[in-house]
């Protein structure tokens, strides 16, 4: 087209970016590139090559990394960790805002490779891919800064293996790396097979900031060295984002490990549209939420839920909108589409659409380029809401639809998913947005605007989409632990007896389920002895019915969670009097179970536990993070829902007081293992809570034996979290039967915590009790 004929037709001209800076430094480079291990380029080995999605054209070739290659990269990161926490937080921030000055220079460089070999349309990589991978290194430089003074009982996790996907490559890269350098850990990190070259490129970065050798290291290849590095023994923690199926694979693969897991995974995220929002800026945003890198977005607006009374008009408007998008070369700065990132991609999107008929399908009237991995941006409406495109990440620029009537529906709609990864929700009432926020069951909602991301505001999911959060401050537990070592915990055995009992009265303690006693599904119960032998009564053996009943108890309870910290803290206050009533009885309890004299002290502690977590009831707030754009990011504490949790054998009071208390303070209701061994003393706690106004069903206590309970409880569907404090063996089962709806874990290993002292309370369990949800809302000018 001619500049004049530009002029009459005011359309779009072509826009090229050069490719001949990033294809000069691949042949700087040899075009062959081996892994960067140990602060250099290994030789180039046998392994695939890197094409450009958009042509097919070779980029380069790359290693394919063997057990060696991951095993000399692991050994570097450990050689190099110690040596990189004790530099201190100032020492590494330097290094890391180097890497954010070099980014940032390399800008350019970077946008254009990054095209190349992943497909993305120029301008997204440009204004948003490398933007924000500088930002995320700036943000932490800062955070190293203040380590010291601000997380002065956190220390570096040690060696983190870190599994990246290849849809935002270099900032995936960028979100893993920036927080673990920060907090003192050294990396071992693969990059997906399909983009691995600006990884290559942010190697040749660390060696121009003097990066001290071996605290970055990246390996290339496929899912075969992800499992290398996920059963690596000398790794302290993975770090993954990526496919739902990969992800519940390398939960049951490190299950009972001790390695530490965030899981950052797959979403069917729903875009709300009420009749009262802006519909043009809604359709606008529909842009930016699913046609956004070709809709392969792990938070992608997927799944649109469109208000009837409005939806003829916004449908209308959307066809109009997808009939202006532009698909073309990614290099030109005027397409709003590129390609998929690889053939195989392309089939995949492809095959299901294909293979799932229903709805009306709108295929946008745009020239689609015939070589090259395009896809049509497509919307399908009039789905049910079980149809397998209304509930299965598409990855491809293809948007699913339904309407809804009420805003209970929209809520329930958007709720009918496996995943909670994130929501977008448009309409001009304020009130309305922020009634319907805390009701989706999501880690990130965005009111009027969709897919906004920064290193300030934490991101990640809940249930199916993965735990843990990357970026603000919640970001960094991930990558931090608790100063100090734990010993290992000593397994307690019941004691033994065939003494008679004290008295002729029958003594069979029954379980505690939905506010009343019950009695043990199996009708089984086992007697409690004293050191000395004596009988101490009867406590019933709960089975996987029990739980069951537990589970659903809890659920019917969760009013418990809709009320304030404030009323909650006056039931722990009223729990905590109650059980000073009775200490005499409680101590003297405590001392025949567990044949100690410590007894009146452990009551003493667990009336202060009580104390300590009524007192946080109404002070674990939230936070509001500054971002950089036209907005703020809440980031609200919310309960987890219903959690599960094996008591410690010891400590059999303080015990069960420091699972439930945490956990009831945050607004979650309980299903409590009772110790083992000593179940008596949660038995008769029960005494204390009848009397104390807890509602039906938030605290459950079972006894019995915990192998019989770990497991389902961890299987149970409607189980949101399970902790465990019991004896080791417990962790493994747990970590692996979670892997089925991946709920969160937090185990012990088999390492002892000392409940008496302030290392059995405080802020780890307030975190465990808790998820951080980011409501982006608009604010300011
Ligand atoms: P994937 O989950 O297989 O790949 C992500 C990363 O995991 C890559 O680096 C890959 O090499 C590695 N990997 C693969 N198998 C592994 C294993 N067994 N152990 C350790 N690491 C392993 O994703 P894939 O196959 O490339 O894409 C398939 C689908 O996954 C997509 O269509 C999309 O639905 C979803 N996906 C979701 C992403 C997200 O950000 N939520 C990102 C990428 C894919």
């Amino acid at each position: 087209m001619t500049i004049p004929e530009i002029f009459e037709t005011m359309e779009y001209g072509a826009a090229p970016e050069s490719a001949a800076e990033a294809l000069a430094w691949l042949v700087d480079q040899g075009d062959r590139f081996g892994h960067f291990i140990d602060g250099a380029f290994t030789t180039p080995s046998d392994g695939f090559e890197a094409k450009n999605p958009a042509n097919g054209n070779v980029l380069a070739s790359l290693s394919q990394a063997t057990q060696n290659d991951v095993d000399a990269a692991v050994k570097a990161a450990r050689r190099a960790q110690p040596k990189w926490e004790k530099l201190g937080g100032p020492g590494r921030a330097r290094y890391i805002y180097a890497l954010a000055r070099l980014l940032q220079k390399h800008a350019r460089l970077f946008a254009v490779l990054e095209v190349m070999d992943n497909g993305k349309p120029i301008r997204e990589a440009r204004d948003i891919d490398v933007p924000l991978a500088q930002r995320h290194f700036y943000y932490h430089a800062g955070m190293a800064q203040l380590m010291d003074s601000e997380l002065p009982d956190a220390q570096a996790i040690g060696v983190c293996g870190q599994i990246i996907p290849w849809n935002f490559p270099l900032l995936m890269l960028a979100w893993k790396v920036a927080p673990a350098l920060a907090m003192g850990n050294t990396v071992v990190l693969k990059p997906a097979e399909y983009t691995s070259l600006t990884a290559l490129l942010f190697a040749d970065i660390c060696l121009q900031a003097g990066l001290p050798k071996g605290v970055v290291n990246i390996v290339t290849g496929d899912g075969a060295v992800g499992e290398m590095i996920v059963a690596h023994d000398d790794i302290d923690k993975i770090a993954f984002t990526g496919s739902t199926d990969v992800g519940r694979r390398i939960r049951a693969a490190t299950a009972g490990s001790g390695k530490a897991l965030t899981l950052e995974l797959g979403g069917k995220s729903p875009y709300i549209v009420f009749d009262d929002a802006d519909l043009d800026s809604a359709v606008e945003g529909l842009v930016d939420a699913i046609w956004f890198n070709q809709g392969q977005v792990c938070c992608a607006g997927s799944r649109l839920l469109v208000h009837e009374p409005v939806a003829d008009l916004f449908y209308a408007k959307l066809r109009t909108r997808m009939g202006k998008l532009r698909l073309g070369d990614p290099l030109d700065k005027s397409i709003d589409v590129g390609t998929l990132v690889d053939p195989v991609q392309l089939q995949s999107v492809s095959e299901m659409i294909n293979a799932n008929p229903a709805g009306e399908r709108f295929v946008a009237d745009v020239d689609v380029p015939e070589a090259g991995c395009f896809y049509p941006p497509t919307l399908i409406t009039g789905l049910h809401p079980a149809d397998t495109l209304m509930q299965e990440e598409i990855f491809g620029p293809v948007l699913v639809s339904t309407t809804f009537r009420t805003p209970e529906e929209a809520v329930q709609l958007a709720n009918n998913t496996r995943y909670g990864l994130a929501a977008t929700v448009w309409s001009e009432n304020v009130n309305l947005a922020l009634d319907i926020a805390p009701k989706l069951r999501t880690g990130i909602v965005w009111i009027n605007g969709t897919n906004l991301m920064d290193a300030a505001a934490g991101f990640g999911g809940v249930r199916e989409s993965g735990f843990g959060r990357e970026g603000g401050w919640e970001g960094l537990a991930a990558y931090t632990r608790p100063k100090g070592t734990r010993r290992p915990l000593k397994e307690i055995a019941a004691f033994e007896g065939d003494g008679a009992p004290q008295d002729t009265v029958d003594r069979t303690a029954k379980l505690y389920i939905a506010g009343k006693q019950a009695r043990p599904d199996g009708g089984y119960s086992r007697g409690v002895y004293s050191k000395n032998g004596a009988l101490l009564g009867h406590a019933s053996l709960a089975n996987r019915k029990d739980l069951r009943n537990a589970v659903e108890a809890a659920h019917a309870a969760k009013g418990w969670s809709a009320t304030t910290g404030h009323l909650r803290a006056q039931i722990l206050y009223f729990i905590a009097e109650n059980l000073v009533v009775r200490h005499a009885e409680f101590a003297d309890r405590l001392n025949n179970l567990t044949g100690s004299r410590s007894g009146a002290k452990e009551v003493d502690a667990a009336v202060q536990r009580l104390f300590t977590y009524a007192a946080w009831a109404d002070k674990y707030d939230g936070q509001v993070h500054g971002v950089p754009i036209r907005g703020v990011a809440l980031a609200m504490k919310e309960p987890v829902g219903v959690i599960g949790a094996i008591c410690p054998d010891e400590a059999p009071l303080l015990g069960l007081v420091s699972c439930m208390a945490p956990a009831i303070a945050m607004g979650n209701r309980v299903i409590l293992a009772a110790s083992e061994p000593f179940p008596l003393a949660a038995t008769d706690f029960v005494q204390v809570l009848e009397t104390s106004d807890v509602p039906a069903g938030v605290v459950n206590i079972l006894t019995g034996a915990h192998a019989d309970l770990a497991e389902p409880m961890a299987r149970h569907l409607d189980v949101d979290a399970v902790w465990s404090f019991g004896a080791a063996a417990h962790s493994a089962v747990i970590e692996k039967a979670a892997a089925g709806n991946l709920k969160r874990t937090w185990v012990n290993h088999g390492m002892a915590r000392d409940w008496m002292t302030s290392d059995g309370e405080g802020r780890a369990f307030l975190e465990a009790a808790t998820e951080v949800k980011n409501i982006w809302v608009p604010y300011g000018e």
